[in-house]
């Protein structure tokens, strides 16, 4: 079953075009967006929505980090995004005008579950899962629901789930947008064109793989590693450590690059490597400052670059060149390389990748 692969998360992580392909169907040829996407009654529950509460647990929470950044600047709806473990015992304020996306790869996550019942209890009905999985428990409880076509996922570190719950959020962040007449149809001919052709942008950085095997060599011997990003790639930089550390063993941490001063600057030395996700976006100026003071403290830098985001590789630099910079979609393509580095990293090290210690792929339990 494995083919040419030699672990699932291997395996899982080249299906991600396909998987891509697949739960974007819906707007394959010239189909436009539509809130039907999300379920027959979305039309209805999206109307009159004026915020957005999205709970998850672990790499779903990443993505509902990312889909705050798109969702507030697209669709101009404000968005809290709260890890579900954390708000199902916290006393907040309900509003029904909210929508709460729950997104889950397995659907049966305890605290994930447990969160979109208490939002119910507190009066919030519009409720939409994001699911891989369509007979699931989360599933069965939503008004509305998007079901990500990732296919199973095996390795206990999720990738190629995802990539695909960015692309429902990408899908519902145009929906609401239009809902809310903030998106014209050259925009949405425009968005729908770049996700049209993410399949074939996430192949093209799938091929950098034999690069990123090399600077997995080295940071096979490292025990810490720093991940910085700005904006929709902080999650990224998040998901990145999160990826290191639970199929590596290796203890990474991510921020904002913006917080580097305010405290772990002070981490930084020759033995800490410090990745920095480095799209040609409107903060890439602000970042490189970041990674200057960086370098002024010795730290090796592991940059992925985009198109129009060249740094000079030099000494203690080291630079990868990804093909192109895809605009809001970006960060599904920057958390690639990401996925491989924590991989090949974990190859190096000879851990047991699709099932690392101590973690279980659902995690039924609180
Ligand atoms: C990390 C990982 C976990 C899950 C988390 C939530 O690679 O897989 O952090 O993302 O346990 O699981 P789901 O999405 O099934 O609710």
């Amino acid at each position: 079953e494995l083919g040419k692969f030699r672990h699932y998360m291997q395996k899982e992580i080249f299906e991600q075009p396909q998987a891509l392909a697949q739960t974007l169907e819906l707007i394959a040829g010239g189909a436009g967006i539509t809130p039907q996407h999300f379920g027959a009654r979305a039309g209805e529950v999206f109307d009159g929505v004026r915020r957005v509460l999205v709970l998850a647990c672990g790499t779903s929470y990443h993505a509902g980090l990312v889909a705050r950044y798109w969702i507030e600047s697209i669709a101009k709806l404000p968005v809290t995004v709260e890890i579900a473990s954390e708000y199902r015992y916290r006393e907040s304020v309900p509003d029904p005008d909210t929508l709460v996306v729950v997104i889950s790869q397995s659907g049966e996550t305890a605290d994930t579950l447990a969160a979109l019942k208490h939002a119910k209890a507190l009066g919030m009905q519009r409720t939409l899962a994001i699911c891989n999985v369509p007979e699931s428990a989360i599933v069965r409880e939503t008004a509305l629901r998007f079901i990500t076509r990732a296919g199973p996922e095996i390795g206990v570190a999720s990738t190629k789930a995802f990539t695909t719950q960015l692309a429902a959020f990408a899908l519902l962040t145009l929906a609401l947008a239009k809902i809310n007449g903030r998106l014209s149809a050259e925009d949405e001919e425009r968005r729908l064109a770049a996700l049209r052709h993410l399949p074939v942008a996430v192949q093209k950085v799938l091929e950098l793989e034999p690069e990123i095997e090399q600077w997995a060599q080295r940071f096979a011997g490292k025990e810490h590693a720093l991940f910085l990003g700005r904006g929709s790639h902080w999650p990224i930089a998040m998901e990145g450590a999160l990826k290191l550390k639970e199929i590596s063993y290796i203890h990474a941490e991510a921020y904002a690059a913006g917080e580097l001063k305010h405290g772990p600057l002070a981490l930084v030395d020759k033995d800490m490597p410090v990745i920095a996700v480095s799209p040609a976006d409107e903060l890439l100026e602000k970042l490189k400052s970041n990674l200057q003071e960086v370098r002024a403290r010795g730290g090796e830098l592991y940059v992925f670059a985009d198109a129009g985001s060249e740094i000079p590789e030099s000494e203690g630099v080291h630079i990868l060149h990804m093909p192109e910079h895809y605009g809001m979609l970006s960060p599904v393509l920057h958390v690639i390389p990401l996925q491989l580095l924590s991989y090949h990293a974990a190859l190096v090290k000879g851990t047991d990748v699709d099932k690392p210690r101590n973690l279980a792929k659902s995690v039924t339990v609180e």
